[in-house]
């Protein structure tokens, strides 16, 4: 039999119009905050992901759908959407032309983990990226439209900061990691030990309870922040407190990602298992450089859209659909005729086959129609068509008149 590929999946049903009602209404909110809409392509260079996501990381080691394609070229599915937007800004010449720049986009990820529940080889990002803005009054307006998305989908959600300092301070910071880490190595797991020579901050995200008990006494980043880091982590701090915003310091939240400097945060939900993380992101203001731009600041976050669907509560039945069928297939041209009107304000499906009343309902309920019309020859005589309201349950005749 035919099978979609490990860890990859249809999405149909309920799922299908939560997913277009979260990226429409998402979209919306992104606009309102200025982001204007990003394509870029799913495939990239295999260097790009190499050097922005970082050759230490998961991702780049283990995670990669990476090919030869038939021209000879190495190359990826993005794993994320970050890099494939900085390569096309500085490919566009943004940042040598300057001022800001904000960008939504949303579509597939790729990435080779082990499926569970939430975690999938292919998945989807709705995700942000703004260029030009180095005060952390931007990385605020960030995480206040991350808040603003889930608010409108009423998904509970517990917000991670963390300051993951700067090219000043962090190499200090990683050789007093490395000093302490150091002395617990037969402790630790064997990827941590690999990871003190690779990226020792990775040690901070082990999943390994040895390694989590180990990394509870460990240099923290905050207290080797430089001077303009920890002002800046502290007034983002603040500006949070003055809008209401609830979060919590996370020493430890280091992502998975190498290219962050400074601000780094995720969105977690305890409603959804281990796979708990349903947003992440944070600054990258060496991206762009590091890349081959302009020196160019930056900030940005991707919300988990599978993971999100979870969350959100809606029913089929909130998009208002009409189910018209008919008694007799003679009335079938002029339902079909009602259904092109209805079509103006609905979404109509037409049963092109005349049946009695109750498999009619059964239709309109198969297809999570929220209004079950019927047309027979009572109803012709007086001039009207029989509506059942399948959720307030409640049935009336309507003038065909009024059409
Ligand atoms: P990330 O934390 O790797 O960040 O991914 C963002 C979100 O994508 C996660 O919080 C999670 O909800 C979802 N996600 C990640 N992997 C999977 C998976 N295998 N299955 C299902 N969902 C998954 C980034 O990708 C950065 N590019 C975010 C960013 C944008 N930072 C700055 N700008």
């Amino acid at each position: 039999m035919v099978k979609a590929l490990r860890g990859m999946k249809d999405i149909f049903d309920i799922d299908s119009i939560k997913f277009n009602y979260f990226i429409e209404n998402s979209s919306k909110i992104a606009k309102k905050y200025g982001f204007g809409y990003i394509e870029t392509p799913i495939a990239e260079e295999t260097a790009l992901f190499k050097r922005s996501v970082g050759e230490s990381s998961d991702i780049v080691n283990k995670e990669m759908y990476q090919f030869i394609d038939k021209g000879g070229n190495d190359i990826c599915l993005r794993p994320e959407g970050t890099a494939g937007v900085v390569r096309s800004f500085i490919e566009n010449k943004f940042d040598k032309a300057g001022g800001v720049y904000r960008f939504y986009y949303h579509g597939q990820m790729f990435r080779y983990e082990r499926p569970q529940k939430g975690r999938f080889r292919q998945f989807h990002q709705f995700g942000c990226e703004s260029f030009g803005i180095s005060d952390v009054y931007e990385d605020a307006l960030i995480i206040m439209m991350i808040k603003d998305i889930f608010d409108f989908f009423g998904i509970k959600h517990t917000i991670k900061l963390n300051s993951l300092g700067c090219s000043a301070c962090m190499p200090t910071f990683k050789n007093a990691l490395i000093e302490f880490l150091d002395e617990k190595k037969e402790t630790l797991c064997e990827d941590c030990n690999n990871r003190i020579k690779t990226n020792p901050i990775r040690v901070l995200d082990c999943k390994i309870s040895e390694c989590k008990e180990i990394v509870k006494n460990s240099p923290k980043m905050r207290e080797n922040l430089c001077s303009s880091c920890d002002e800046d982590f502290t007034k983002l701090l603040n500006i949070l407190d003055e809008n209401r915003i609830k979060y919590e310091i996370d020493l430890n939240l280091v992502r998975g990602l190498d290219y962050y400097t400074k601000s780094a945060f995720e969105f977690v939900s305890d409603e959804i298992g281990s796979q708990s993380s349903i947003a992440g992101g944070g600054r990258y203001d060496k991206l762009v450089e590091f890349l081959g731009g302009k020196s160019t600041p930056a900030v940005g976050f991707a919300i988990g859209v599978e993971r999100v669907l979870e969350l959100i509560k809606m029913n089929s039945n909130e998009q208002d659909s009409i189910y018209i069928g008919c008694l007799d297939e003679k009335y079938l041209p002029k339902i079909f005729t009602l259904a092109k009107k209805l079509r103006q304000n609905s979404t109509v499906f037409v049963e092109y086959k005349a049946k009695n009343l109750k498999n009619h309902l059964k239709g309109a309920d198969k297809l999570n129609a929220r209004y079950c019309y019927v047309l027979g020859e009572n109803e012709i005589e007086q001039n009207s068509i029989w509506m059942k309201d399948l959720v307030l349950k409640n049935e009336q005749l309507i003038s065909l008149g009024g059409f």
